[in-house]
């Protein structure tokens, strides 16, 4: 089967199960504090496994503590043209140049609305295809507003490779313009509602050690409060010669691994404990999800690896990743 088909199969199955009276997989407990959310642990389901916020009750009865729905944008888009969804099966790989299909903020928030997860919610928003770069706050602007009630956080998402241009909104003045701005709604938004809701950005793991110091430095002064390292890679070196690895788009999974680490490590040198890491990118074991917390990020997520290996690596990971409190 197509893989994009196969992972639509899995969310229609999931929202099946979210309608269980029961939780086949109990959520394991062994809780932390992040942003000022209590999580149940520390394992959560990153960005891009339910776009549109449809089976967010059976992903939770698999054992996250939270989900990342999303990422939506203003409208709805279908994305780039299929096949888009490549697995690379020896390498426990995936790479996807899907490029942000959702059905619009709207339908995933009635979702959202009527989800029982009590687990933390984040919503990851970003930008429509067809609005221009230079307008992508406007995007962001409508998303979090749109969001903001529902969502225990906001993710943004300026870190796909998949959307034009939009990796350079990680730089310098365009980075400032869009952190200063999202903020400044942020703290609007949080009168509105009588309640303050966490912004996180979400990074690319292809920045440059100096580039990561850049962003660290805009995302202190900033104020935000928290950054997800890190999104898909565009590098092939982990994965040369195999099949698929020509396709375009972001490589996900085991080969990744290792630069999301070092991604991290680098950004909790930057940070210095000023804001916490939520780290994403090939957690395939326990031990890999540890290596991620002894480099310093405080949450772990999950995507590829689930496909792979299934629900038990999440109830394994969520039971026996030690902390660092
Ligand atoms: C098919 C697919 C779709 C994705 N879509 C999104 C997305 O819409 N937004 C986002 O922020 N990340 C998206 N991601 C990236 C994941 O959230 C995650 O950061 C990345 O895959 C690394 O984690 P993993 O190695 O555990 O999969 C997607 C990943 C995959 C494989």
């Amino acid at each position: 089967m197509d893989a994009e088909n196969a992972h639509n199969f899995s969310v229609q199955a999931l929202k099946l199960v979210g309608k269980l009276p029961f939780d086949p997989l109990p959520i394991p407990h062994n809780p932390v504090e992040v942003m000022g959310l209590q999580f149940k642990n520390p394992i959560g389901l990153a960005a891009g496994a339910d776009k549109n916020g449809e089976a967010i009750d059976g992903f939770g009865k698999l054992g996250f503590s939270f989900i990342e729905v999303g990422t939506v944008t203003p409208v709805a888009q279908d994305g780039n043209p299929k096949p888009r969804q490549f697995r690379l099966l020896e390498a426990e790989g995936i790479i996807n140049r899907n490029g942000f299909n959702n059905y619009g903020v709207d339908l995933l928030v009635e979702n959202v609305k009527r989800s029982k997860y009590d687990g933390v919610l984040g919503i990851n928003i970003g930008k429509n295809a067809f609005t221009p770069i230079e307008n992508a706050l406007d995007d962001y602007q409508i998303c979090l507003r749109k969001v903001y009630e529902y969502a225990d956080y906001i993710t943004v998402n300026i870190s796909s490779p998949n959307t034009k241009n939009l990796r350079s909104l990680q730089y310098g003045d365009a980075l400032d313009e869009l952190l200063s701005a999202l903020k400044q709604e942020q703290s609007i938004l949080s009168q509105k509602f009588a309640k303050y809701k966490p912004l996180v950005l979400k990074i690319a793991p292809d920045l440059t050690d100096e580039e990561v110091a850049s962003v660290a430095d805009s995302l202190v002064r900033h104020k935000i409060d928290g950054v997800i390292a890190g999104n898909t890679t565009l590098s092939r070196e982990p994965v040369a010669g195999l099949k698929h690895a020509e396709q375009q788009g972001g490589l996900s999974g085991k080969p990744l691994n290792s630069l999301s680490t070092h991604l991290i490590r680098r950004l909790a040198k930057e940070l210095n404990g000023q804001l916490p890491i939520i780290g994403s990118g090939g957690i395939h074991s326990v031990s890999s999800g540890q290596e991620k917390i002894d480099a310093g990020a405080s949450l772990l997520q999950v995507y590829s690896a689930m496909i792979y290996q299934g629900p038990a690596l999440i109830q394994e990971l969520a039971k026996q990743i030690k902390l660092n409190k």
